[in-house]
């Protein structure tokens, strides 16, 4: 399936693009599951979701669930579902059935496995792993995505849904998806912005040698839809 790139002028537009994408999506279907990203760049997304679209989608339709979480506690400023808790969902007075957060703050080996769990339970079974409506990815100016960095890319292959991984630098560790789970899901979406992306977005644009090494570069969706939400500053010249 060839991807689609959606072009924005700034990272403001991406949000506001991406937006009108999902909320075409999540009309379709009930009980839709999207697996957030973290980091900063939907931070945007978060605020344009709780600022305008309160009442322009039925969030009691949609389960949060996230691609991957820094293993910290949920009031860490680290923490991605305590950004996304703070931005959005606080806003939006759903359920806590519709939240399905990663423990950031339990034991990684334990908590690799209770995800892994919750996922069974909550999102449907396709090929033999959970298949999410949407999964919503960043990228890392390293070419990683979710938390799966270039250093350890077998994790990118691990048989098992959910997978402990660590970030190069800091040795901080994470849960996250593994590759498997995201090529599974019907709609994957990268939001992306600013030009230290740049060069990774030529390479995997491009398809080139140098971009094997790079996580971003294997996603590939097995029978889902592939967008990327970019902005000019990220846009390969
Ligand atoms: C995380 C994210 C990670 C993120 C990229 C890009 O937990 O950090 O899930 O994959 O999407 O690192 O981060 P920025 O949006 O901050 O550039």
């Amino acid at each position: 399936m060839t991807p689609t790139v959606h072009r924005s002028p700034n990272p403001a537009a991406v949000a506001q693009d991406f937006a009108q994408f999902f909320a075409q999506l999540v009309r379709r279907k009930s009980d839709f599951t999207v697996a957030l990203s973290g980091g900063s760049t939907p931070k945007l997304l978060f605020q344009l979701w709780a600022a305008a679209y309160r009442e322009r989608i039925d969030w009691s339709e949609i389960h949060f669930f996230w691609g991957d979480e820094r293993c910290v506690p949920p009031n860490d400023p680290e923490s991605n579902f305590g950004v996304t808790d703070d931005l959005l969902l606080q806003h939006l007075n759903l359920s806590p059935d519709n939240i399905h957060r990663i423990h950031g703050e339990a034991d990684p080996a334990e908590e690799v496995e209770r995800y892994a769990d919750e996922l069974a339970v909550n999102v449907r079974e396709v090929n033999g792993l959970p298949q999410f409506d949407l999964v919503l990815l960043g990228m890392g100016s390293d070419g990683h995505t979710a938390s799966i960095f270039p250093h350890q890319m077998e994790l990118w292959d691990s048989p098992e849904p959910t997978v402990i991984a660590t970030h190069p630098d800091s040795g901080q560790k994470r849960i996250s998806l593994s590759g498997g789970v995201i090529n599974n899901a019907a709609n994957v979406a990268f939001l992306v912005t600013g030009d230290a992306k740049r060069e990774k977005i030529a390479g995997i644009f491009a398809n080139n040698k140098e971009s094997q090494a790079w996580p971003a570069s294997k996603v590939h969706p097995t029978n889902g839809q592939l967008h990327w939400f970019v902005d000019e500053a990220a846009m390969p010249a």
